[in-house]
């Protein structure tokens, strides 16, 4: 197994993550894969201009304000089933509200209806799903309660690989449509069909640096994004919005470690544009464990993110998997039970024992904290999850393993 982590230290609290990987022109049918190796690894140093001090980005950033009316869509993204011919559309309606005696919005108000097509015009199919709200509750004095505006997941089925679709979603009733995006189906699995660039990134958060992260992304058109873990750092904030620079020094005062929910909004905001075209796959961090009343976790992350969960026969939203092209993404949980008599070790046996390496001859694994570093402040953090799966996943001869979380690279 070859271990890769290529982790950018922009700044110590939101560490970045980002790897291009040009796979389509580099991974052609005869190119090997670990069960042929062991490789010599290639070794690039760190550039230590990287550095610098992260500041998160305002509210009153121009691409962070809710630009929709009524109950319009906002904050579309497109994520992948576990297969080409499937994906999921998930978007958001009605305001959030933060605050003392708030009332959740009824999901059932607005509907979740997806008019998509190969054609721009007509938009000939329909597709509808569900829709929830979640809440961020602190039954502690002087703290403010969150509730997400109604959030939307469709899934559209029946897809042709490799394909360019339009679509357009919301609540056609009210009416309340989105305008027009598109998106583009994976290619269909086989040795030789890969997307052409899947970019992933890990420790994204929502400041300055991101903001250039992303464009980064965006001019190197990937198909795919993959983001391994610690998704907008709410949790760097108090239910009053007032932010912090420092996860475990944090609010030594409050009762619970809070977070400021809306920024979960603002980053949907920001990212639409990129995530509304192309499908971003997104696994848990530890900044998405957010605990809150009855010591509920994962409550946004979980909402939030539409996941091939079922589709992949997990019945978590916290591990799953999918293909793209020939490569199969196993996407593991590093924060809920990995022993090997727990549900997502019997899950992971079984999706490995699914594969089928000559219609998906690259397997590919990932999960938010490494298992191999020498960084002080996350040293040995994910040894006991090593323990329990890295023997199973030697077994099957998984070619590379993705992690994020420490602002440091190793490979
Ligand atoms: C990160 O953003 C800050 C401004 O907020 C800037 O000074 C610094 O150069 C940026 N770092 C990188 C690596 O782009
Ligand atoms: C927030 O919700 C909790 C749990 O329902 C409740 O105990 C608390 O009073 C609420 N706080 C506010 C400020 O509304
Ligand atoms: C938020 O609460 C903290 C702690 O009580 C306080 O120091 C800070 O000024 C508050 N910020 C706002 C915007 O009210
Ligand atoms: C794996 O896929 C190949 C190519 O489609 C097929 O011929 C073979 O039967 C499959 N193996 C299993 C065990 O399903």
């Amino acid at each position: 197994m070859v271990s890769m982590l290529l982790s950018v230290p922009a700044v110590v609290s939101t560490c970045l993550l980002l790897f291009l990987a040009n796979l389509v022109g580099n991974v052609r049918g005869g190119i090997p894969t670990t069960l042929d190796g062991p490789f010599k690894p290639v070794t690039v140093p760190f550039d230590e201009s990287l550095r610098g001090h992260a500041v998160d980005l305002p509210p009153t950033d121009p691409r962070l304000i809710r630009r929709v009316k009524g109950f319009e869509p906002e904050q579309i993204s497109v994520a992948l089933s576990a297969t080409y011919d499937s994906v999921w559309i998930s978007w958001i309606t009605g305001k959030f509200q933060i605050g003392y005696n708030i009332k959740p919005l009824n999901p059932k108000s607005v509907a979740s209806v997806v008019h998509y097509g190969k054609l721009r015009f007509p938009l000939s199919h329909e597709a509808r799903g569900n829709s929830l709200i979640y809440n961020q509750l602190y039954p502690f004095e002087g703290l403010r309660n969150y509730s997400s505006g109604i959030i939307h997941h469709v899934r559209l089925t029946g897809l042709k690989p490799d394909t360019l679709y339009y679509y357009r979603c919301g609540d056609p009733s009210i009416p309340a449509m989105s305008d027009i995006y598109y998106f583009k189906t994976m290619p269909i699995s086989g040795p030789k069909s890969y997307p052409g660039r899947i970019a992933v990134v890990g420790d994204l958060g929502l400041t300055y640096n991101t903001t250039s992260t992303i464009d980064h992304l965006i001019s190197n058109k990937p198909d795919l994004v993959l983001l391994i873990g610690d998704v907008t750092y709410a949790n760097l904030y108090r239910t009053n919005g007032t932010g912090s620079d420092c996860y475990s020094c944090s609010f030594p005062d409050t009762p619970i470690h809070e977070t400021y929910q809306p920024r979960w909004d603002y980053w949907g905001r920001f990212m639409q544009p990129l995530v509304s075209r192309v499908p971003i796959m997104v696994i848990e961090g530890n900044h998405e464990i957010e605990e809150q009343v009855e010591s509920r976790t994962f409550s946004a992350y979980s909402a939030r993110f539409a996941f091939p969960s079922e589709e992949s026969g997990s019945l978590s939203t916290l591990y799953y998997s999918f293909n793209a092209g020939g490569i199969h993404f196993i996407m593991l949980g590093a924060y809920v039970s990995y022993k090997k008599s727990g549900d997502q070790y019997r899950w992971l046996e079984g999706d490995l024992a699914n594969v089928n390496r000559s219609v998906t001859p690259w397997l590919v694994a990932t999960w938010h904290p490494p298992w191999y570093n020498s960084y002080q402040a996350h040293y040995k953090e994910a040894e006991c999850m090593r323990v329990e799966m890295e023997e199973l996943l030697y077994s099957y001869g998984v070619d590379i393993v993705l992690n994020g979380h420490i602002p440091q690279i190793y490979r």
